[in-house]
């Protein structure tokens, strides 16, 4: 089989060096990588690095080899075009559609999907002119990942950092596996909605030291947000200790237990178009708090330990038992992991808790828990239900978007 053709447009920024673990990640599973540097991105990364990671030529201006225009192949070829790093100035080039170099003539001939991951200082970011170029770019059909926040060049801190280059191959993956599975190139459906998604487990304290938590890997929830963002969402991400990478492009909110996850949800899904609740929370907590270690006495049994209801957030944000929305028109998810009478559990389950859309998987010791596999059965209000064979946890996440998308008001 033909390797997929990657284009990596590399713009003049200090994260070009962060590009090199990118194209080592693209090369080594097995995609056939063309660099177009710019001009300026050279002061960074030398052109002699390209080639020799990717094993292929690298120019940056359209007057090389003009016997096999460059200028017009190189895109009109490619499976996927991701800039990485994209500067304030190359999205502006690429939102007016300027061709001054061979990476502006390859966007613009380029008809495979496009991504673009920024990096630049807070102030370029979030500049008006930089916001409306990124709008237009995705009104386009480009997905355009939001900038991390955190340490940038220097002594500043912001958002503008260039996302993890292992999660922006990541989602790369993710646009190259939807377009190949739509054999042409699949649009980011989902570009324009701001998708909340929580993941991983709650853990409810009882003292400094312990906890009571369930086994919830967070895998799940975290490829729900990694295929939202390859599909153009804006994601906020609340995660429940799961120690796991961010991935690139999503706001990142992290709680600990059930009333903290409610209070970010709630707050997040006020301007939500979907809510997935994949996190697996609590439904009781300690009812008191130690401030100091529980400690055991000689002689004594453990003194049984009180626990009260926690929130059910889903309900809450369903509307299960009023019937009413917290946001009208808004798409609610939710997951439900069963032991036994799994899918009679799940109907009533979907009722009870008013949601949309119900995925639902059978649990046991060696299941789901951890794996990078999933099975399940999405059950639907209106009755639909779509079984989604055992495999990647983000085939599940892509066939519960394909249900959510037009479901979207
Ligand atoms: N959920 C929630 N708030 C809770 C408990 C669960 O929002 N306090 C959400 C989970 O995120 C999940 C769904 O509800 O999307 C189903 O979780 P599950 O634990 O299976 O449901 P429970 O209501 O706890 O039902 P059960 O009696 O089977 O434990």
């Amino acid at each position: 089989m033909e390797k997929p053709k990657v284009v990596l447009g590399v713009s003049g920024g200090i994260a070009a060096y962060k590009a090199c673990e990118l194209l080592r990640r693209l090369t080594e599973s097995g995609h056939d990588v063309r660099v177009v540097p710019t001009e300026a991105s050279l002061h960074f990364v030398g052109a002699a690095t390209w080639s020799a990671l990717s094993g292929n030529p690298v120019s940056t201006e359209v007057w090389d080899s003009v016997h096999e225009v460059p200028h017009v192949r190189i895109g009109q070829h490619a499976d996927l075009v991701v800039v990485a790093p994209a500067t304030a100035d190359m999205l502006a080039k690429a939102a007016h559609g300027l061709a001054d170099d061979l990476l502006t003539n390859t966007l613009l001939t380029a008809r495979c999907p496009v991504l673009f991951a920024p990096a630049m200082h807070t102030e370029m970011w979030e500049h008006p002119a930089t916001q409306e170029n990124v709008a237009t770019l995705r009104r386009r059909g480009a997905v355009v990942l939001e900038p991390a926040v955190g340490r940038l060049t220097g002594v500043d801190t912001g958002k503008g950092r260039f996302p993890d280059p292992v999660e922006i191959f990541e989602t790369c993956r993710h646009v190259l596996r939807r377009s190949s599975l739509a054999r042409g190139v699949a649009a980011p459906d989902l570009t324009g909605r701001h998708v909340v998604i929580s993941a991983g487990g709650t853990r409810e304290p009882l003292d400094p030291v312990r906890y009571l938590g369930n086994r919830s890997s967070g895998k799940q929830g975290y490829a729900l947000a990694r295929t939202a963002l390859a599909r153009g969402a804006r994601v906020t991400l609340i995660e429940a200790n799961t120690g796991l990478p961010d991935p690139a492009g999503a706001d990142i909110v992290r709680v600990g237990t059930a009333v903290q996850l409610r209070e970010a949800v709630l707050k997040a899904a006020a301007d939500a178009d979907a809510v997935v609740m994949a996190a697996a929370v609590a439904d009781f907590r300690p009812e008191t708090y130690a401030t100091g270690k529980i400690k055991k006495k000689d002689g004594e049994e453990p003194a049984p330990v009180a626990l009260v209801r926690n929130p059910d957030i889903l309900a809450e944000v369903a509307g299960g038992g009023t019937g009413e929305r917290l946001r009208p028109g808004q798409v609610v998810v939710g997951f439900a992991a069963e032991t036994d009478d799994v899918l009679a559990n799940g109907r009533k389950k979907l009722l009870r808790k008013g949601c949309d859309l119900l995925v639902v998987n059978e649990v046991g010791e060696h299941k789901t828990f951890g794996s990078e596999e999933n099975e399940a059965v999405v059950l639907a209000a209106d009755g639909a239900q779509t079984p989604v064979p055992y495999g990647p946890k983000e085939a599940l996440a892509d066939v519960v978007w394909d249900l959510i998308a037009p479901r979207l008001g």
